[in-house]
């Protein structure tokens, strides 16, 4: 286990870079691969919609960080470009964001072991 830090540095709406995850809280702490399937925008910088999705901070696609999966394609330009987001989607299903497990233990995060 990889000691995140305090669980008071992550209230909710938090997405931070920790080695090559993505670790944020959107109600409950998650961690997943940094790098989007698009275009590979690190993912740690990006921000959660009230959906509790986390959102690539280059062109908004969205990712349900339970499964890894994108439930939005690109958006902006890349929108409008026939089959795209479905094609992301569908290559998300495939090969999702990676998840680890996030634990709390005495105030402090901890990432699991792969
Ligand atoms: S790089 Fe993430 S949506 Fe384009």
């Amino acid at each position: 286990m990889k000691e995140i830090g305090p669980a008071v540095e992550f209230p909710p709406g938090t997405i931070r870079g920790v080695d090559r995850y993505a670790v944020g809280n959107n109600g409950a702490y998650f961690a997943v691969s940094r790098r989007c399937r698009h275009l590979s925008a690190d993912l740690a910088g990006g921000s959660i919609d009230a959906d509790g999705c986390l959102v690539c901070p280059w062109h908004r696609s969205a990712y349900d960080v339970r499964t890894g999966r994108m439930v939005r394609g690109p958006q902006g330009v890349f929108a409008k470009i026939p089959g795209l987001g479905p094609l992301f989607k569908g290559l998300t299903k495939v090969v999702p964001l990676r998840r680890r497990q996030v634990s709390l233990q005495d105030g402090d995060l901890y990432l699991a072991d792969s």
